[in-house]
């Protein structure tokens, strides 16, 4: 599987998040098994995109059976490597951060927040999300002898770039950034995913924009 998953296209990485959140949803309502016309139409994809996604794995439907709901749950979570616990830290603990911390389950989605810092003295020393708020200055010590994975950046985008350069050079190699900055980490081995939810409200604009046209 290593070898196919690494030729696979990110359009199909995004998409298998939502494969695994209706299959999250389909396992709380008892269903065991789905035809692939009812997986597409409820996904609103083609019963032949879910095919050629899934076989870029090795595909797990079975002609006439459709797919098992609970295998292939599992199957999505192995190849998304949700059960592969990385550690990451949170830089920046302001309104986004916090909510962050609170609301994201990290654990449920491959990750655990093992630290988190800022620059503000009123927070440094009070927990978020079950850890403790270090000041800034700590986390070349705190990164030295076994580095969190990844980072998530909640800080103004002025210092988003060096602190992501900073955080390199500890050996951070993933990147959730929502300081509204693309941080460029021209590196091979370091992945970014930039968030902004303003992008989407900006999408759903045009598109409502355009029903009133
Ligand atoms: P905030 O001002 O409430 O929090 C920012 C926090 O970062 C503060 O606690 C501040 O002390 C801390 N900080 C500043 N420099 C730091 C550094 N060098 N190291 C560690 N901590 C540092 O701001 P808020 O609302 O939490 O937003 C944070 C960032 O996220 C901003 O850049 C904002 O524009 C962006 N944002 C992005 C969204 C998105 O969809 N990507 C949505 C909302 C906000």
């Amino acid at each position: 599987m290593s070898n196919k998953s690494s030729a696979v296209s990110i359009s199909v990485v995004r998409r298998l998040p939502r494969y695994y959140r209706f299959l999250s949803e389909l396992l709380k309502d008892g269903k065991t098994r789905i035809s692939s016309r009812e997986l597409s139409d409820m996904m609103q994809l083609t019963a032949s995109q879910i095919r050629q996604d899934l076989n870029c794995f090795g595909g797990f439907g079975q002609q006439g059976y459709g797919y098992n709901v609970k295998d292939l749950h599992e199957e999505i979570a192995n190849i998304l490597g949700l059960n592969k616990i990385q550690n990451c830290i949170l830089i920046g603990v302001g309104n986004l951060g916090e909510a962050i911390a609170n609301h994201i389950d990290f654990e449920k989605r491959g990750f655990k927040l093992v630290g988190a810092f800022d620059i503000n003295p009123e927070l440094i020393g009070t927990k978020i999300g079950g850890v403790v708020i270090r000041h800034s200055d700590e986390i070349e010590e705190f990164c030295k002898d076994d580095p969190p994975k990844i980072a998530v950046l909640c800080i103004p985008k002025e210092s988003a770039q060096a602190i992501a350069e900073r955080l390199v050079a500890l050996g951070i190699k993933g990147f959730w950034n929502f300081s509204h900055f693309d941080l460029t980490l021209s590196y091979d081995d370091i992945v970014v995913e930039n968030v902004h939810l303003s992008d989407s409200l900006m999408t759903l604009c045009y598109r409502v924009n355009e029903i009133f046209k």
